[in-house]
């Protein structure tokens, strides 16, 4: 059942720091301070010049976020939406790792670029929630993301599972395992625990909930996550919601921009990447548009921020874990003021296993 909570999607959020616990149970062990995926055959750890993920809807954004952390780790990685994936045109080599990633397994655009791989001959891997599902038993090796069952038609906690299955996949084929990352690993349930019981997001959702439509901005490992926010909110809210690349915004959507469409902004990072993104802000903020910035307490959102979300500091590497769950929330409490059938919404199934 849903033990007490209105729906299911905000059992999944909150189970999250168990979800993340179980992800990295006896593959990061404490003792030895390593990282280990017995999962992993040495086939796919040598044999690997460059990966290939592929995946769709929540799915492909976490793929985003691991092809980003494989490419920082000096493997070339390209995530690719499995219903693009054409064996014809994109070219598939031997030494080519194709992952799937797939929470059900049983997604059939995922299948049928999964197949393509094995047909051009690639060694084939599954990131999946199910033990037995088509995508497990279809590929060479499978590494199981241990979510539990997710029944929300939404994907919450299955990507957060994936995100850390995935940056862990990252650290072991490139061979390295910094303890400041594996102690942030170990570290992180309770991080999301903190988000969870400090998050200030149903009352911003108040604030935002009359609105003509919602975007989200974000660079480097926290636009996948723009991207995630913005199809959260869609499917839930059935309002207009868009993420976009923060740099993007002045090469077009900035004309979308007014004092009805409130920006969600994901400013976190290096100093840098975090300038830059309040130019954006200020360039959205200028047009009247109310801003929610998602942030570590590090970055200087005060002045720019109409409203702040703001989650602890870890290792840069899972920040994009921690934001992503403000934004879950405020989906949910969003579609919640809305009256939305949240864990059914209209037209959609759980498992599309239709191309
Ligand atoms: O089971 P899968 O991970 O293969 O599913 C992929 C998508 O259909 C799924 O993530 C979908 O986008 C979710 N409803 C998003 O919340």
């Amino acid at each position: 059942g849903k033990s007490g909570y209105d729906h299911y999607m905000l059992k999944e959020i909150y189970e999250q720091p168990r979800a993340v616990r179980q992800c990295t149970r006896g593959r990061v062990t404490e003792m030895a301070g390593s990282l280990e995926l017995s999962e992993l055959p040495a086939s796919v750890r040598s044999g690997t010049d460059r990966v290939q993920l592929v995946g769709c809807g929540t799915s492909f954004y976490a793929m985003q976020y691991g092809a980003s952390l494989l490419c920082e780790h000096g493997i070339p990685a390209q995530p690719f939406v499995a219903s693009e994936y054409d064996a014809d045109s994109i070219p598939i080599e031997p030494d080519t790792l194709v992952v799937a990633v797939t929470q059900s397994g049983e997604t059939a655009d995922t299948l049928g670029a999964l197949r393509a791989a094995n047909r051009a001959g690639a060694t084939t891997l599954a990131v999946t929630n199910v033990v037995g599902s088509s995508a497990a038993r279809e590929c060479d090796a499978a590494v199981y993301i241990r979510a539990g069952p997710e029944i929300s038609v939404a994907a919450t906690k299955s990507f957060a599972s994936q995100q850390v299955t995935l940056a862990m996949i990252a650290s072991v084929l490139a061979e390295r395992q910094s303890q400041p990352f594996l102690g942030a690993l170990r570290d992180l349930p309770s991080r999301i625990q903190h988000v969870l019981d400090t998050s200030s997001a149903r009352h911003v959702a108040e604030e935002i909930v009359d609105a003509d439509a919602y975007f989200f901005v974000g660079r480097r490992y926290q636009y996948p996550v723009a991207l995630e926010g913005a199809l959260k909110m869609k499917e839930i809210t059935y309002e207009h919601a868009e993420g976009f690349a923060a740099g993007e915004l002045k090469h077009g959507p900035l004309a979308l921009v007014t004092p009805r469409t409130p920006v969600v902004a994901l400013v976190t990072g290096s100093e840098d990447v975090v300038d830059r993104t309040l130019g954006t802000v200020r360039e959205v903020e200028a047009r009247g548009a109310p801003v929610v910035a998602v942030t570590t307490s590090s970055a200087p959102v005060e002045p720019v921020a109409d409203y702040v979300l703001e989650v602890p500091e870890t290792h840069r590497h899972l920040v994009p874990i921690l934001t992503n769950v403000q934004l879950q929330l405020l989906a949910y409490w969003t579609a919640d003021l809305l009256g939305r059938p949240i864990d059914k919404p209209r037209n959609l199934a759980k498992s599309v296993t239709v191309e």
